[in-house]
């Protein structure tokens, strides 16, 4: 039977690149958060998750009128740190993604970590798009805050146009000398062999709307199947964190499937698997880091995708990376802890 679109999940979607290039600035840009200029050093140096609503969307898109086309309940994007030191934490984010956002900063092109996140990306055959971030740094960029980017463009002097063109050519060839065909996403005629470049700004917010378009139609033309609802869970812990009045917490991304207070869980622990039971599941508010300290909301369940922290007995030694499982019922938990033992093994 055909999958109903009652019944998709939100698409994950990974964001990663070089360092600096502006990958939490632009997260920052569409949640009007500050997130950015609270990291130590203005560098990631862990994995954020953020739920964007359908809603939301649909609003900051609105420009480019294609109301109709959102079918998924929202878009769950994972921030990455882009500095070399954090390859496994790269690859644990784009190892949980439907698709990523490829961020290039348009003054600097191809930088080495944008390599290593192509290499990942290619080991895995991630779909994904190119942000040329930092538009505005052009010299004389007139800015067009939040406009869709061809009609910021059409704003922009000769000069501009010419250095916007040629950086964008510059670009084109540096991704072709790593084999791969990319073209600006408006004049792409076959997505899917040839990826897509969506210009932007996170500073002052052009190509935002183009970006978020571009993730939401894609992932639901391509990617019905894999985003179909289904009551298997499939969760990864991100982070093991110590919360003020909390205890020690999980930070997950529920990929598919659905997590309830009081369930019974299996996590791969340093000292053996952990078993235990959900006391609480939070989520901060829409729009929110997950990473960043701040009010959460109590779930009684909560469906896929989503980043959530989870409140339990005993995840002191639970390890990052890990699958978490559900037991239940009928399920041998001899088994399950089993499946957790190898986890560790290739965390
Ligand atoms: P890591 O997570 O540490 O890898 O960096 P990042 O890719 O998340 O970049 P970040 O958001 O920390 O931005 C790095 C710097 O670039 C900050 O000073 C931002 O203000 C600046 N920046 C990011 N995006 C833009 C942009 O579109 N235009 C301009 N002018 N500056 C930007
Ligand atoms: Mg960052
Ligand atoms: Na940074």
């Amino acid at each position: 039977s055909k999958p109903s679109d009652a019944n998709l999940r939100s698409p994950i979607c990974c964001i990663m690149g070089h360092v600096d290039t502006g990958k939490t600035k632009l997260l920052d840009c569409i949640r009007g958060t500050n997130v950015q200029e609270g990291e130590a050093g203005g560098i990631t140096q862990q994995i954020g998750a953020t739920y964007f609503p359908a809603e939301n969307i649909r609003d900051r898109t609105k420009e480019l009128k294609a109301d109709a086309t959102l079918k998924v309940p929202g878009l769950l994007v994972i921030d990455t740190p882009g500095h070399e030191s954090f390859n496994n934490l790269r690859s644990r984010g784009s190892g949980l993604c439907d698709i990523a956002i490829l961020v290039v900063d348009i003054m600097h092109g191809l930088e080495p970590q944008t390599k290593e996140s192509l290499d990942l990306l290619k080991m895995r055959n991630t779909e994904f798009i190119v942000a040329l971030n930092k538009v505005d740094r052009l010299y004389g960029w007139k800015t067009c805050r939040n406009a869709p980017i061809r009609k910021a463009m059409l704003q922009q002097s000769k000069d501009v146009q010419n250095e916007f063109n040629m950086r964008l050519d510059q670009i084109v060839t540096e991704f072709k000398e790593q084999g791969l065909n990319t073209a600006l996403y408006y004049k792409n005629k076959e997505m899917g062999e040839t990826f897509s470049i969506v210009p932007t700004s996170a500073i002052s917010g052009e190509g935002i709307p183009d970006m978020l378009l571009l993730l939401v139609q894609w992932t639901q033309k391509t990617m019905i199947e894999k985003l179909t609802y289904s009551d298997e869970v499939q969760c990864t812990v991100l982070e093991v964190k110590v919360i003020e009045g909390h205890g020690t917490t999980i930070d997950v991304v529920l990929v598919n499937g659905v997590l309830h207070e009081g369930d019974q869980i299996v996590v791969a622990g340093m000292q053996g698997p952990i078993v235990t039971s959900i006391r609480a599941l939070l989520t901060p508010h829409p729009m929110k880091e997950l990473r960043v300290k701040g009010s959460y909301i109590h779930h009684k369940e909560i469906k896929a995708a989503m980043g959530i922290k989870i409140t339990a007995q005993g995840l002191e030694h639970a390890i990052a990376g890990a699958s978490l499982y559900v037991v239940k019922p009928d399920d041998d938990l001899e088994h399950i802890k089993t499946a957790a033992l190898e986890d560790v093994e290739s965390v």
